[in-house]
């Protein structure tokens, strides 16, 4: 470990930046009850993990990067760091991309990049499906946004390149179904675009999927190692456990594991969750995430697995440490 070697703690540090501000207060004080099994198993793996609120924390350069938490800069003692970006906020986002910046540019490792881009592959579905699509993976037509006065005009967009309606009306950026609107005509559309693009999150339009359940595969170095079916409830259209939605455990199609497979090589991303869209026999790519995605809702084997796979990289992540990666990956772009 970097950390043994430089003589501090031999529990391998991780910080992890959560935004409490994206959640109403009552929710706040429910997910503290309830506390966080991500949060036991990676203390439980041997690891020193602080939680640390984005809100309370100040990115600084004064001669080397610093993110200030009052008066300690937590970048000063090496560690891991997981910063959960999505937010409904667009100036949150921008301070979380601050905070994000000032990682990668430390000799910290930032945890929640893992793939060459996290700019825009770490969040961006719109930057996904460009890079899936090139790759061979099924992707819905898709329409973006533009902003503001003139965000009308995807109407027309979406009449010439998407089927007819019903449609789904989702953040660019987002986590948790998080704003995912299905709209039945166009109509609804343009009422929901009408209320969302005065927001600034940017959204995308695509055609909506009947009896959609949405497939995660889990691939740790190269490999498939398990996979989630999520299903919406009775008459709901979200598959989001956090919205309602139910696990369980899934064998996919051989080609779709593959395909995820590929997906994180061309990444370059030692673990990767590749969520894809089934609707009859039908695969699409939906997104992908790395170490932020839940796994604590597998089947208590396989969640075992992507538990310890998820510990593995983490630890490899650390060993590497932060600048090398960086140049490495400059190297195989
Ligand atoms: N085009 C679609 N057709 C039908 N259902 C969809 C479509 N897009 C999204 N959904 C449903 O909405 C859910 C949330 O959408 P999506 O996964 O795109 O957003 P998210 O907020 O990023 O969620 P996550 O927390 O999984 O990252 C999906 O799991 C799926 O059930
Ligand atoms: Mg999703």
């Amino acid at each position: 470990m970097k950390n043994a070697a430089t003589g501090t703690s031999a529990r391998p540090r991780l910080v992890w930046i959560t935004t409490p501000d994206n959640y109403d207060p009552h929710v706040q004080e429910q997910l503290k009850r309830g506390g966080s099994e991500r949060l036991d198993m990676l203390t439980a793996a041997g690891f020193d993990v602080r939680v640390v609120h984005s809100c309370d924390i100040v990115p600084v350069w004064n001669g080397r990067p610093r993110l200030l938490h009052g008066e300690e800069d937590l970048l000063a003692r090496y560690a891991g760091f997981l910063v959960t970006s999505w937010t409904w906020d667009p100036a949150i986002a921008r301070h979380i991309e601050a905070i994000t910046r000032t990682v990668r540019a430390s000799d910290c490792v930032l945890l929640t990049d893992g793939t060459l881009d996290p700019e825009a592959f770490g969040l961006d579905k719109l930057a996904m499906y460009h890079h899936a699509a090139a790759l061979g993976a099924p992707v819905l037509p898709t329409v973006s946004v533009p902003f503001g006065r003139y965000a009308r005009r995807a109407l027309d967009a979406v009449r010439t390149q998407l089927p007819p309606g019903p449609y789904v009306v989702k953040p660019r950026s987002m986590a948790m179904g998080y704003g995912v609107l299905k709209a039945d005509t166009v109509q609804h559309l343009g009422a929901s675009i009408d209320l969302m693009a005065p927001g600034g999150l940017g959204c995308l339009v695509q055609p909506y999927l009947p009896d959609s359940g949405d497939v995660r595969v889990y691939v740790h170095e190269g490999r498939m190692i398990a996979a989630l079916l999520r299903e919406p409830a009775g008459q709901t259209y979200l598959a989001n456990v956090s919205q309602g939605g139910s696990g369980s455990g899934y064998e996919p199609p051989a080609e779709i594991a593959d395909l995820s497979e590929r997906l994180a090589r061309s990444l370059h991303s030692d673990y990767l969750c590749v969520d894809w869209l089934i609707s009859g026999d039908s695969y699409t790519f939906n997104e992908w995430m790395t170490v932020s995605a839940a796994y604590e809702d597998l089947p208590p084997s396989t969640r075992k697995l992507v538990a310890q796979a998820l510990v593995q990289y983490i630890n490899r992540r650390l060993d590497e440490g932060g600048v090398p990666r960086q140049r490495t990956h400059g190297e195989r772009c």
